[in-house]
């Protein structure tokens, strides 16, 4: 298949090295540039793409990896910052990057989108089915719950590592009724089962970075928001999960259930049964690489695809470390994803203590009060046909309407 990456981050390395590895045409997308002449650098310098797995992939018994080459170079056809180049010629588009960029990613390729490829969007996070419609209505889109793979890129352009692969994945469509031929070709491609539910809407509840990467930080970070470290000292992230943590995750999960159960009430194609507890979402995800599933702090403990990833920091000085506050775990898994549970949460007057004291504590913490502005917005939508509110925010946008 010729196929099209879109991003240059963790996820997308990720990707076009499965899909090279297993003899694909591969291009990577990226509209910001410079990232792409960076990518194409050391790309080349490199003799290709290398792809790395961790002892977690390589353990799996009876694995599609047991006798992968790890030093093989792998060859992409095109890295380009223009989509024009790849966009018209690709059957499948993967947009792999935090869910604040999809916005940008459609944008730029809507106009090359041939009418029978299919954009896959990897993961959803939240609210994709609000936004998806308003930039590009007619396209077909498969989304998924989370990302195949636990990667991290070694080097940009370079190496990539991948930590775990799930066993199974939720994954839903837009328009909902795509052929299963589909989601059967997106399985044998990624080595992944795919449950297929009905609404994209389940996945904005079912998306369990939302829980994760704010609940831990706020978590980890509740006592002393201001904390700095050395590198040595800075904080695994999941592994550093305790049960005062766990205690958080599972209560934030738990009202996320209740929210879905309420939604399913008022609109029958969501399954709220879909949307997993989060130790039950462990045990389905990474059944095989944890060690010990006998608590839900051990489940993140013992987890191999978690090993050794560490809370996001931003580098003050020479061996001084504060917590990122920028990162995508707060900056894309807020907005574009607790934030808009909540506001569901708040539609269906469904009461979120525990989210609501992480959204505030974090928004105490970075200056950004998302419960008050979430009741601005509210009380704004109803009275106002903002242009913002249907994803238009710039003139290049009035010209395309
Ligand atoms: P990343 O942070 O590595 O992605 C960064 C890339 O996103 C950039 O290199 C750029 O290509 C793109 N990007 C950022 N801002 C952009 C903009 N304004 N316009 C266009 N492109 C932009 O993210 P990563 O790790 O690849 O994750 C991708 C998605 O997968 C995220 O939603 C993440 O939460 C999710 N995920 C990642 C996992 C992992 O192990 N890396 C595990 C589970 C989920």
């Amino acid at each position: 298949m010729n196929i099209t990456v879109c991003g240059c981050g963790n996820g997308a390395h990720a990707c076009a090295a499965l899909l090279c590895r297993k003899g694909h045409t591969v291009n990577i997308f990226s509209p910001l540039s410079r990232e792409v002449e960076q990518f194409k650098a050391n790309y080349e310098q490199n003799g290709g793409l290398t792809l790395q797995l961790g002892d977690g992939l390589l353990a799996k018994a009876g694995g599609t990896f047991g006798t992968y080459d790890q030093n093989r170079k792998l060859k992409l056809n095109l890295i380009t910052d223009n989509p024009k180049e790849v966009i018209p010629a690709s059957s499948l588009i993967i947009v792999i990057v935090p869910a604040f960029a999809h916005r940008n990613i459609l944008a730029c390729i809507k106009e090359y989108v041939p009418e029978s490829s299919r954009i896959v969007i990897l993961p959803s996070r939240g609210g994709l089915e609000f936004e998806a419609g308003t930039i590009m209505p007619k396209a077909r889109v498969i989304a998924f719950q989370t990302l195949p793979w636990a990667c991290r890129t070694r080097m940009f352009g370079c190496e990539i590592n991948v930590s775990g692969l799930k066993n199974k994945i939720q994954a839903a469509s837009i328009p909902a009724d795509m052929p299963q031929a589909y989601f059967a070709e997106l399985e044998e491609l990624f080595d992944i089962e795919i449950e297929r539910l009905k609404s994209i809407l389940t996945l904005t509840l079912a998306n369990i970075g939302q829980i994760f990467h704010p609940g831990i930080m706020y978590g980890l970070l509740r006592h002393n928001p201001s904390a700095t470290f050395t590198e040595a000292d800075i904080p695994l992230f999941y592994e550093s999960v305790d049960e005062e943590i766990a205690a958080i995750l599972a209560a934030m999960s738990d009202e996320i259930r209740t929210v879905a159960r309420e939604l399913s009430k008022v609109n029958t194609d969501v399954e709220s049964d879909k949307v997993l507890h989060i130790s039950d979402w462990l045990r389905v995800s990474y059944e095989g690489l944890i060690a010990d599933t006998s608590s839900l702090h051990n489940m993140f403990r013992t987890n191999a695809a978690y090993k050794g990833i560490k809370t996001p920091t931003v580098k003050l000085a020479d061996n001084l470390y504060a917590p990122d506050f920028g990162a995508r775990y707060i900056v894309e898994d807020i907005p574009f994803g607790l934030l808009v549970t909540r506001s569901i949460a708040g539609m269906l007057s469904v009461g979120t203590p525990v989210i609501d004291e992480v959204l505030s504590s974090i928004g105490r913490w970075t200056d950004n009060d998302y419960c008050e502005k979430l009741k601005a917005v509210k009380s704004l939508a109803p009275v106002s046909r903002l242009p913002e509110f249907y994803g238009v925010n710039s003139s290049q946008q009035l010209c395309g309407l």
